[in-house]
């Protein structure tokens, strides 16, 4: 790693192209080892598979959004002041410990129940293919802005019932804010402008109830108890960053890969029932959220060989678990028939994914649906093509691809 600070490594461009081999070495060396992420805070990377479960479920290790800013301040070694969200976009379940997380947990778990995901398949289906009609007529197409960037978005806006003529502007917020740019100022009002929109959105459903799952978790209760507004402005939030950033990765990280091994390929093509199984192999051999989020430590903490001192910030490579060879024999190799199962990308303990099988479905349909369609080569040269920024989210820029329509089977 290039850039040190204080003696440690900082995690920049060249870690952004290359997790993998990063994670690798220091896996080798230590359970958790200290880094300094992006924007100068001093954090320890955890990145073998058993202590990073372990982290991930053990309530020392604090996702408690009071004590945040004190936490980082303390960490800080470069760069300027953190920057600070609008706090009605802060205070939601993923940044909240127990007790607070289960009430806000079980509430929207209600409106987001099996069966209302399940109903949502011939929509996915239909949407699904309409974009690849729109690409039947082009031999070459960026599959991102085609397929795996659209079909997520369209589906968490609607669920919420965010009018198509907005979408782009909720896209280019969503971005600043999680892509968490150097502008500061751009961060801030892309912060203010995602709130105040909200807050009419939740305004616009108390009004308007419908049948839809927005509507259920505006009006969700237990025991008398519902999410109030603030609540409500920070769910939809929470909601709509993890529709926007990540599924879109699971479907495009996928099929990159897919091209990279025509093999594999061919196998799934020649046996449709491996579907499934490949899907758990994109989300653990390329998973597209790299690092979990935040985390801190509440007292010191013995994780594996390491001693992590209270207040620490900790961040769980999701990436780097997920190539643990004491895991996962032969980490290294792509291969969509292994039992993947077991992985971290959805992560894990209370805070794992909410929205996994959606995610899943979604990427089963259009992968599916894509390679019945389709005919797929790289348009490009695989190692030509550029990582995103930043150490959270692992996606690609663009994904250029040929596509040679195929014939009714
Ligand atoms: C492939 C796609 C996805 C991946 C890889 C993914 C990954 C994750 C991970 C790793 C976490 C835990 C983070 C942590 O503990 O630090 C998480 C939490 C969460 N995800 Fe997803 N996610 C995906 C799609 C979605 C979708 C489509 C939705 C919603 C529609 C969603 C909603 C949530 C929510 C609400 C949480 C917070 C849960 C809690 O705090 O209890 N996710 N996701």
């Amino acid at each position: 790693m290039g850039e040190q600070i204080a003696g440690l490594d900082v995690l920049g461009e060249e870690y952004y192209a290359d997790p993998h081999s990063y994670h690798a070495k220091l896996r080798e060396q230590a359970a958790a080892t200290e880094i300094v992420l992006p924007r100068g805070t001093k954090a320890w990377l955890v990145t073998r598979y058993e202590e990073g479960r372990l982290a991930l479920a053990d309530p020392r290790f604090s996702k408690h959004f009071e004590r945040f800013p004190e936490v980082m301040e303390r960490n800080r070694v470069a760069g300027d002041q953190p920057i600070t969200f609008d706090q009605s976009l802060v205070q939601h379940m993923l940044n909240m410990d127990p007790p607070g997380h289960t009430r806000l947990r079980k509430l929207v778990t209600k409106a987001f129940t099996a069966r209302r995901v399940e109903q949502l398949r011939p929509r996915i289906q239909e949407i699904t293919d309409r974009l690849l009609d729109e690409m039947a007529g082009q031999s070459e197409v960026d599959l991102i802005d085609a397929l795996a960037f659209p079909l997520p978005i369209t589906v968490i806006c609607e669920m919420l019932d965010v009018p198509m003529d907005e979408r782009d502007e909720f896209r280019v917020w969503s971005n600043v804010l999680v892509g968490g740019g150097p502008d500061v100022q751009a961060v801030q009002e892309a912060g203010a402008q995602m709130a105040g929109y909200l807050s009419r959105l939740v305004e616009h459903k108390r009004a308007n109830p419908g049948d839809d799952f927005f509507s259920a978790l505006v009006h969700a209760s237990e025991d008398g108890d519902q999410l109030d507004q603030m609540e409500l402005i920070a769910m939809a939030f929470l909601l709509l960053v993890a529709g926007h950033e990540t599924t879109v990765n699971l479907i495009a990280n996928g099929v990159y890969h897919l091209m990279r091994n025509p093999e594999q390929l061919d196998k799934l093509r020649a046996d449709r029932s491996l579907l499934p199984g490949a899907v758990e192999e994109f989300l653990r051999y390329e998973s597209p959220v790299n690092q979990a989020t935040f985390r801190y430590t509440t007292e010191d903490v013995e994780l594996g060989d390491v001693l992590i001192p209270k207040d620490s910030v900790v961040v769980v490579s999701l990436s780097g678990g997920n190539r643990d060879e004491s895991r996962f024999p032969d980490a290294d190799r792509f291969d969509i028939t292994r039992p993947a199962g077991g992985h971290l990308a959805f992560g894990h303990g209370v805070h794992y994914c909410l929205g996994a099988p959606l995610a899943r479905m979604e990427g089963e349909i259009a992968v599916g649906s894509l390679l019945d369609r389709f005919d797929l080569t790289p348009a490009a040269e695989p190692d030509s093509l550029r990582w995103r920024s930043g150490a959270l989210i692992r996606g690609l820029h663009s994904l250029p691809v040929s596509l040679t329509p195929r014939g009714p089977r």
